[in-house]
C-alpha cells in the first residue's frame, strides 16, 4: 500500500499555484542578493485560516535558503510578545548556518543579549504600569536596527545573501485582550511598535541591511498593526484567496500524480466543486479518497472513492467548522445565523442587524470580535461575509438540527 500524499494542516508535499505571490517574492529575495539592500517594507500575507498563509511562508523559507539566505522562523503567540523571539531566532539561525565563523556567531549573540537586555528593561516598566510607550519604543528602536545591521551583515560577509525573518501569526500577538475591547497586550503592541519603527527607518537607508522581514496573519493583521503604530500603513498586505478551479485541481491531482495515480475527471470535478476551492478542504477531501481508494501505482481515483470517502472527509471539514462555532458567544451565534440564513457569500451589515432587530451599531462589538476570531470578515465597508467556503451551509446545518450537526 502507497503512503498518503495528502496533508491536511500540514505543509503540502506539493506546493501549487499562488504564482503572482511566489514571482513577488522572489523578484523582492533577488533584489537583497543583487544589491545586498532590503527587500523593502514590511510584508504581510494575510486570510483566513486555512487559507495557504503557512505553505507559502514555508515555501518562500526553502526559496531563501536555496539562494543563500539564512532563515529565521518565528510563531506569533496570542497576547504574548514576540520580539524577543525574534532576536532569539535569529540567533539560532545563524548559530546554525554552517558558513559563518565561530567568532561571527559570538558576535551576533553578544549584540542579541544587549537588545534582550534593553527590551527586558522596558517591559518591566510596562508591566509596573508605567505606560509611557511611545518614549520606551524609541528607546528600542535604534538597538533592533543595531541588531538587524550586525546579523544581516554577518551573513553577507560569510558569502551569503543575506537574513529573512518570517513572522508567522503575526496577529496573534495583537489579538484584542477580550471580546469586550480592542485594546492589545501593551507589550506585544510595543514591540509591534519598534518593529515597524525600525523596519520603517531600515527601508529608508535600504543599502545597509541586506535583510527581508515578512510576516503573516489572519486578514485583520495589517488593521492591528495600524493600531500599533501609524507606520503599520505603509505594510504591503499580500491578500490570499481561496484558489481558483484549475488551481484547485492541481491541489489533488499533482501529489497522486507523483506516485502514478491518477484522478477520475467525475471525481475530480465533484471534489473541487465541494472544496470551494480552499486547500484545507482540499487535502482534507483528499486524504480521505485517497484512504478509501487505497490505490496502487497506476490505479484511478474514482467518483465512487470520493463517495466512501464522504463520511471521513465530512468529519473533517465538519471539526474545522465546528472549532471556530465553538469559540463564538450566544451572541456572535445568533449572529452567524442570521448571516446563514440569507447567504452564502457577501451579506449587508444592515441586514444581519435588521434580522437581529437590533441597531446596526449594536453589532460592532460583535463583529469584531467574529472578525478577530477569523470567522468571518469585512471585504469591503459595511458588508460581511464568512472566510471559509461551506460554513454559512454548517451553520444552517445546525440550524435544522438544533441538537447538533446534521447526521447524514
Ligand atoms: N499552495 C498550496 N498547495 C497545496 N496545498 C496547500 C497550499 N496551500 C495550502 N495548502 C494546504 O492547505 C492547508 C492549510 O494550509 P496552511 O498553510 O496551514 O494555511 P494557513 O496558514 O493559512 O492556516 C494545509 O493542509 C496545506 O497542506
Ligand atoms: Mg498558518
Amino acid at each position: 500500500m502507497m503512503s498518503n500524499p495528502y496533508t491536511p494542516g500540514g505543509r503540502p508535499r506539493v506546493f501549487v499555484g499562488r504564482d503572482g505571490e511566489r514571482r513577488w517574492l522572489r523578484d523582492r529575495l533577488a533584489r537583497v542578493v543583487a544589491y545586498g539592500e532590503m527587500m523593502g517594507p514590511l510584508v504581510v500575507a494575510t486570510g483566513p485560516r486555512g487559507v495557504g498563509k503557512t505553505s507559502l511562508m514555508r515555501d518562500l523559507q526553502a526559496q531563501a535558503q536555496e539562494t543563500g539566505f539564512v532563515v529565521a522562523w518565528v510563531a506569533g503567540v496570542k497576547q504574548q510578545p514576540f520580539l524577543a523571539d525574534v532576536v532569539d531566532r535569529v540567533t539560532r539561525a545563524l548559530d546554525r548556518a554552517d558558513r559563518l565563523e565561530r567568532p561571527a556567531r559570538a558576535r551576533v549573540q553578544e549584540v542579541g543579549v544587549e537588545v534582550g537586555v534593553g527590551m527586558a528593561k522596558v517591559s518591566a516598566t510596562i508591566g509596573r504600569g508605567d505606560n509611557s510607550e511611545v518614549g520606551s519604543s524609541a528607546a528600542l528602536v535604534g538597538p533592533v536596527e543595531d541588531f538587524f545591521h550586525t546579523a544581516s551583515h554577518l551573513v553577507r560577509d560569510a558569502g551569503g545573501a543575506g537574513l529573512l525573518v518570517i513572522i508567522d501569526e503575526l496577529h496573534a500577538p495583537l489579538l484584542p485582550r477580550s471580546d469586550r475591547e480592542s485594546t492589545a497586550d501593551p507589550r506585544a503592541s510595543l514591540d509591534a511598535a519598534v518593529l515597524l519603527n525600525a523596519v520603517q527607518n531600515m527601508e529608508a537607508e535600504r543599502e545597509d541591511y541586506p535583510l527581508g522581514v515578512i510576516g503573516a496573519g489572519l486578514p485583520e493583521t495589517k488593521a492591528y498593526l495600524t493600531r500599533a503604530a501609524t507606520f503599520g500603513e505603509r505594510t504591503h498586505e499580500m491578500v490570499l484567496h481561496v484558489l481558483d478551479e484549475n488551481t484547485a485541481r492541481q491541489v489533488l491531482t499533482e501529489p497522486a500524480r507523483s506516485l502514478g495515480v491518477t484522478w477520475s475527471p467525475e471525481a475530480l470535478a465533484a471534489a473541487t466543486q465541494a472544496s470551494g476551492g480552499y486547500p484545507q478542504s482540499l487535502q482534507t477531501i483528499g486524504a480521505a479518497t485517497w484512504d478509501a481508494a487505497q490505490p496502487d501505482e497506476g490505479d484511478t481515483i474514482t467518483l465512487a472513492d470520493l463517495k466512501a470517502g464522504r463520511s471521513v472527509s465530512d468529519a473533517g471539514l465538519e471539526s474545522l467548522f465546528r472549532a471556530r462555532w465553538e469559540v463564538a458567544t450566544a451572541f456572535e451565534r445568533a449572529f452567524l445565523e442570521a448571516m446563514a440564513r440569507h447567504t452564502d457569500n457577501e451579506i449587508d451589515r444592515a441586514a444581519v442587524a435588521a434580522e437581529l432587530g437590533v441597531d446596526t451599531d449594536a453589532l460592532g462589538m460583535h463583529r469584531r470580535s467574529l472578525i478577530s476570531k477569523g470567522i468571518i470578515e469585512s471585504p469591503r465597508r459595511g458588508s460581511l461575509r464568512f472566510t471559509i467556503p461551506g460554513f454559512a451551509a454548517y451553520v444552517r446545518s445546525l440550524d435544522d438540527n438544533p441538537g447538533g450537526p446534521a447526521e447524514r
